[in-house]
């Protein structure tokens, strides 16, 4: 089996997160937001988020599937839209984990077609040496470093989404 070992706690996590809804809150104060979850990795840090932010949230979600298997091919096949109109709303797209940027530059391009009045980005962890597009959440809970990592909504082939705390995952051996 692979390693595991813990990066973020619990306690980490959750003073991230309030840092984010407080920053969200403040910028979006006396709109309202319409915060879209990038399933499935996100599900878990989105309803935690969207619970510390104080503005009026309206939620939808987006599914997208990347065809390569194991890098990010920037090749990406849309599962799920929004059904909400995006035309003229203030869109924050909560992502778990941005690396290439390849699967959030396509979300934006489709999103921005929509006429949004404003589009932001928050992701939980930011793999920034790994950008191949050029992609900068708006805002960012933890940097991280090249590696992979599991737990909190993350998974490692569809294990480990439910531990508390984010993990970094090494091959056995
Ligand atoms: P990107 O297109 O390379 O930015 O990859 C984005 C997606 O790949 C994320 O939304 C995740 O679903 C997945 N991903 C990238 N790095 C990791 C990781 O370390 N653990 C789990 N999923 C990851
Ligand atoms: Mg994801």
């Amino acid at each position: 089996m692979e390693e595991l070992s813990e990066v973020f706690s619990p306690g980490e996590i959750s003073a991230a997160v309030k840092r984010l809804g407080a920053e969200i809150s403040r910028d979006y104060a006396g709109r309202g937001i319409l915060a879209l979850c990038v399933l499935n990795g996100s599900f878990i840090f989105f309803s935690d988020l969207i619970r510390e932010v104080t503005p009026p949230v309206e939620v939808d979600f987006l599914k997208v599937r990347s065809y390569s298997s194991t890098e990010s091919s920037g090749v990406v096949r849309v599962e799920c839209w929004p059904n909400a109109d995006i035309k003229g709303k203030d869109v924050l797209i909560v992502e778990d984990i941005v690396d290439t940027g390849l699967t959030l530059n396509v979300i934006i391009k489709r999103l921005m077609a929509e006429n949004p009045s404003t589009l932001k980005v928050c992701a939980l962890l930011d793999k920034r040496s790994g950008r191949k597009a050029e992609i900068n959440p708006d805002y960012t809970g933890f940097l991280v470093g090249d590696h992979f990592f599991a737990g909190y909504g993350l998974d490692l082939d569809g294990r480990h989404r439910n531990l508390q705390g984010v993990f970094r995952v090494r091959p056995p051996g």
